[in-house]
């Protein structure tokens, strides 16, 4: 959710702070603030409600605070309003701990009533601030090192937090602390740096450690030191990103959004090659066995929001294909759910970041439960990458619009050949299919080009629909699954209230919300049941909606009915999701785009959800 940056070496550091968290400005934004020291100096916070501009602007894009040691934070309000007062870095009074948080301290209450018995006072409203206090009493009790102030914290904190803190005695370092919210640690000549996510520190170096559930660290210049909940040290490999740093830059696109559009036949084609050989599916890297994937009896598929989506299609192809029984889960309902799991099953948990804390807390309980665990995942090293018992990771690179593209079709592709792969070693496929299957996967790259070539149609039809105030997404089965998807679109950084109805249960209740000029699109490729949701969307003209008909070239009949019509290419019915929702990404985008709306980092959102 809010991001966090640190910095110490020879260079000024507010300058890259502020980098760096221009960088994470999608992970929350409604404050910032950095705290800064030179030397053995007095540490310096300053802190802006607004957007990280504000901060910029008030420091002079860092100039006004010199000091080459310093922590940043962008926010994401949980605890406290949106305010300059609630924004982080949060200091003790005296000055002797600053720190910044990324997380939920869930009995936070119980410890600030601890803290004011003891003396301590509260400016903000956070649970970042009394963090600080905790740790500031326990540095002072016990006189030990901060490593030990921090252990003595941790143990009594519940919740989730990523932690960078400063301490006065310590100048030039930076310690750390993690549970259940992404932290990176990065290493160069003479600087570290600490970001909750690698396009903040891409720029200036690829070497990174990766700090574990309730880890400690201390940092300093070109140094880190890890430390468990014993306070013991620990020994961590240094990993190489592989991401480049172009990758996390707009590159002449207005916004992320629209690059990241664009970035999706090859972020296809990347993911589909990832598993090709010799014209085959080898999930040998994925490390699912033969004789697993013919064992599995039930298979559970957890997500949230679009990757939930992905799921929902998946579902479809999945059973078709490899005739394995699919439940699709919201993992925030999956994870608090009291059902009989079934223990010869696979689940799979999707997620982009790989940090979701719901997704996260489903795969814990499906471990608990003795199932076996796999992330489909983007973010390298991420939590739910790093304790799933198998991984396959998406190619997307990194993805910084909050709305989610190009990380949903490489899902898309992950799922598919997981289909195709299951379908074939359980024999449910001839062989002559299972070829069709994967040549017809490669045609996608190509065919989501040419969609792409035809954006500007939809950029008109998004011009004369930015004012509507409702539009509904209607299809059947893996049309259903697209329509989620594409009213998410919508409504996440448009504004406009939108829902996905399966075509057939508009009837059972929705649609009396149909009258004159409402928007309703239907989602039609797939032929056995094209003509029944045509006739859903006629139930819906006769009620006085305004219908856009999405379905494939050939359908050409369809403009007897629709409005407006856009038609994709002809694929598979089953891959069919892979095209369909190109144009429903650019219909949200441009009408957003039409409502002069802030496409990347739409209100109330973050990129990642780690708080639940
Ligand atoms: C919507 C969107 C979100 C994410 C959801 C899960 O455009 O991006 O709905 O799909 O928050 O995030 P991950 O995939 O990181 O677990």
């Amino acid at each position: 959710m809010c991001g966090i940056v640190g910095f110490t070496g020879r260079h000024q550091a507010a300058p890259i702070l502020l980098d760096g968290l221009s960088k994470l400005e999608y992970r929350g934004y409604d404050s910032a603030g950095i705290a800064v020291r030179d030397g053995e100096g007095e540490t310096e916070v300053i802190k802006a409600k607004g957007r990280l501009k504000v901060l910029s602007e008030k420091t002079n894009g860092g100039e006004t605070v010199p000091g080459t040691c310093g922590i940043g934070h962008t926010r994401w309000a949980t605890h406290g309003e949106p305010s300059e007062n609630n924004a982080h870095p949060h200091m003790t009074d005296d000055g002797n701990i600053v720190a910044v948080h990324n997380g939920i301290i869930e009995n936070y209450q119980e410890l600030k009533n601890k803290l004011a018995r003891k003396g301590y006072t509260f400016y903000s409203e956070t649970d970042t601030e009394v963090a600080v206090k905790l740790i500031d009493y326990y540095y002072k009790k016990y006189e030990g090192t901060p490593v030990d102030a921090i252990t003595h914290s941790m143990v009594r904190i519940r919740g989730s937090y990523a932690l960078a803190i400063m301490f006065k005695d310590y100048p030039g370092e930076i310690y750390v602390a993690r549970k259940d919210s992404p932290m990176i640690l990065g290493v160069a000549e003479d600087e570290s740096f600490i970001a909750s996510d690698v396009p903040a520190i891409l720029k200036y170096t690829r070497n990174v450690y990766y700090i574990g559930n309730l880890e400690m660290a201390r940092v300093k210049k070109g140094e880190v030191t890890f430390y468990n909940l014993d306070g013991d040290e620990i020994e961590k490999e240094l990993k190489t990103i592989e991401w480049d740093a172009e990758a996390a830059e707009k590159a002449g696109y207005e916004h992320f959004m629209m690059k990241e559009i664009h970035e999706q036949p090859k972020a296809v084609l990347d993911t589909l090659n990832s598993v090709l050989e010799d014209g085959k599916i080898d999930l040998s890297e994925v490390g699912l066995e033969e004789e697993s994937i013919r064992n599995i009896q039930q298979i559970y598929i957890i997500a949230c929001g679009s990757a939930y989506h992905v799921g929902m299609a998946a579902q479809y192809v999945i059973e078709d294909l490899a005739q394995i029984p699919v439940r699709v889960e919201l993992a925030s309902e999956f994870r608090y759910r009291k059902m009989a799991l079934n223990t010869n099953s696979l689940a799979v948990i999707i997620s982009q970041s790989g940090e979701t804390a719901d997704s996260l807390a489903a795969l814990r309980k499906c471990k608990e439960n003795g199932i076996h665990t796999l992330g489909i995942v983007n973010v390298v090293g991420s939590s739910i990458a790093r304790e799933a018992d198998n991984v396959f990771y998406t190619l997307a690179g990194p993805e910084i619009s909050v709305a989610t593209t190009k990380a949903y079709s490489t899902q898309l592709i992950a799922a598919y050949t997981l289909a195709i792969q299951f379908a074939m070693v359980r024999g449910t496929i001839t062989e002559e299919a299972y070829s069709n299957y994967i040549s017809e996967l490669q045609t996608l790259p190509d065919k989501i080009c040419k969609i792409l070539e035809d954006k500007e149609r939809i950029q008109w039809f998004a011009s004369k629909q930015a004012n509507v105030k409702d539009a509904f997404f209607v299809g059947r089965g893996i049309d259903y699954a697209i329509s989620l998807e594409g009213s998410l679109k919508m409504k996440e950084i448009s504004y406009i209230h939108s829902e996905a109805y399966a075509a057939g249960e508009l009837k059972h209740g929705t649609i009396s919300l149909i009258e004159d000029g409402t928007l309703v699109i239907g989602v039609l490729t797939q032929p056995d049941l094209y003509e029944k949701t045509v006739s859903n969307m006629v139930e819906c003209k006769s009620r006085g909606a305004y219908l856009m008909g999405l379905t494939t070239f050939g359908n050409y009949n369809i403009e007897d009915t629709a409005d407006f019509t856009v038609y994709i290419p002809k694929t598979d019915p089953h891959f069919a999701t892979s095209l369909a929702v190109i144009p429903l990404q650019l219909l949200g985008y441009y009408v957003s785009v039409a409502k002069g709306l802030d496409v990347d980092k739409p209100r109330n959102l973050a990129k990642s959800v780690t708080v639940e």
